[in-house]
């Protein structure tokens, strides 16, 4: 956990940039798999997290921004639940260790809340993504549940994302101690990438260090498959043969439950044909024109064109494409080959705070979301500042049905040689991630160095 004045000072300037009324944090609640009492791997909300530092299910907190108050709602432990799940601190003193000196049980919150909305004052609330959470707050805020999506706080969510946006040295220790198991987590990939092993058996192993060096669960489903044009195929029956590509897209989560998000893409066997190499030297290219642009000021939209352009100026090279590479970039045909966005913000979530609105957290009312496809799937498109922390991650894939597609309906035909690339349908798919920091000046990559040059991931591929 962090200082208890660390979290003090976050609420203290969310009060500021709130101004009035109530805020309310909904932590969340046990989540069950297939009976009450057997539920998935407790995860806190990461607003929750961020501003009360409690990781702990059934606690709501307030902030009462007139009467400069806040409290955590929640129960201390029955003795039943000592018996079946051990002792714990009481709430109180989990609440002290955040800077919070008042506690009280649950049953208390709803007519706080009723007598705020009574007098007239705002609740301030987040986009619940839970049904269960959706029902609290309609009982809260006597709502109807089709209503709340339509009553969040669009001063809260802008206030939170300000502060979540912009890491401390605090949160990039967090950021960078995720990274290190990642680390392990791709060397191993590449090492168990062998002909005649099933994709799963290296999902287990990975998923298996990530809860092993911070007991915490992987702050997304693993990504290894050999059917890597497939963006995020979470299949992971294939059996690996010689000569595939595997995209190893994984993460793990700090102690504090900080997470990363890299990928690499390994040859199975430990060698990449020449083809291959042409391809993931591209993406690789992508990745380094995008990374030296990566400043301050300037949008992430204009990044992700830029690692556009090195596409398509190198797949004219190898003939796939042909005409203008600007025109290329502007019309979207890049887009056949690298449907998704660039990058995204990263933190308590993969995604950062994707549950406030991707609009909301990567747009501006200047830099609004692109209608062209595959650059509208970016989910980070405003400008960069010192602070940001956002994942790398061009690609190439070769998706038949696409292809197929764009071929039936003759889009881009004087842009795409549709016959070259008939002989690149079985290739899959070649995504390169990583996780920067914007500095001052720049930007930075987190953490320790995960091999990725071809010559790099060839030797770690053979142990
Ligand atoms: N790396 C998985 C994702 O961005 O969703």
């Amino acid at each position: 956990m962090f200082s208890a004045d660390l979290y003090s000072h976050r609420r203290q300037r969310l009060k500021a940039d709130v101004g009035s009324g109530l805020i309310l944090f909904l932590g969340n609640r046990p989540s069950p798999i297939n009976a009450p009492d057997n539920c998935h791997f407790f995860r806190q909300d990461s607003s929750f997290l961020y501003f009360w530092g409690i990781d702990l299910p059934d606690l709501a907190a307030v902030i009462d921004v007139e009467a400069d108050t806040e409290t955590v709602f929640g129960e201390d432990l029955s003795m039943d639940e000592v018996i079946w799940s051990g002792p714990q601190p009481s709430l109180h003193e989990r609440c002290r260790g955040v800077g919070v000196d008042r506690s009280a049980p649950s049953s208390q919150l709803s007519a706080i809340v009723a007598e705020a909305i009574k007098g007239g004052r705002p609740v301030h609330f987040l986009p619940p993504y839970r049904m269960d959470q959706t029902m609290q707050v309609a009982g809260l805020c006597s709502m109807d549940p089709a209503a709340v999506a339509g009553n969040t706080s669009t001063p809260l969510i802008r206030a939170v994302i300000r502060q979540r946006s912009v890491k401390s040295d605090a949160e990039v220790a967090q950021l960078e101690a995720a990274l290190a198991i990642n680390a392990v987590m791709q060397t191993t990939a590449m090492r168990m990438a062998t002909p005649g092993r099933y994709e799963r058996e290296v999902v287990g192993q990975i998923e298996g260090l990530a809860y092993g060096r911070s007991g915490r669960k992987p702050p997304f489903g693993t990504i290894f498959s050999i059917e890597g044009q497939t963006l995020h195929n979470r299949r992971h029956d294939n059996l690996m043969q010689a000569g595939r590509l595997a995209i190893c897209d994984c993460g793990a989560e700090s102690p504090m439950g900080y997470a990363s998000d890299t990928t690499r893409t390994i040859p199975v066997g430990g060698r990449f044909s020449g083809r291959q190499k042409e391809i993931y030297e591209i993406v690789l290219g992508m990745q380094a024109d995008a990374l030296a642009a990566m400043k301050p000021g300037i949008p992430y939209k204009d990044v992700h064109q830029i690692a556009a352009r090195r596409l398509s100026s190198d797949l004219k090279d190898l003939g796939l494409i042909r005409g203008d590479v600007d025109r290329v970039v502007q019309a979207g045909a890049y887009a056949l080959f690298f449907p998704h966005g660039l990058g995204h913000m990263l933190g308590l979530d993969v995604h950062d705070m994707e549950c406030l609105g991707e609009d909301h957290v990567g747009y501006t009312q200047e830099i609004r979301r692109d209608s062209r496809f595959g650059i509208d799937r970016l989910r980070l498109a405003k400008p960069l500042a010192p602070g940001f922390v956002v994942t790398v991650e061009p690609g190439i894939y070769f998706i038949p049905q696409l292809v197929q597609q764009w071929r039936n309906e003759n889009r881009f035909s004087d842009l795409i040689d549709y016959g070259k690339l008939e002989s690149y349908l079985d290739f899959g798919g070649v995504r390169i991630e990583d996780d920067v920091q914007i500095t001052s000046t720049g930007a930075t990559v987190l953490g320790p160095p995960i091999p990725k040059t071809v010559a790099a991931v060839e030797s770690c591929c053979r142990g």
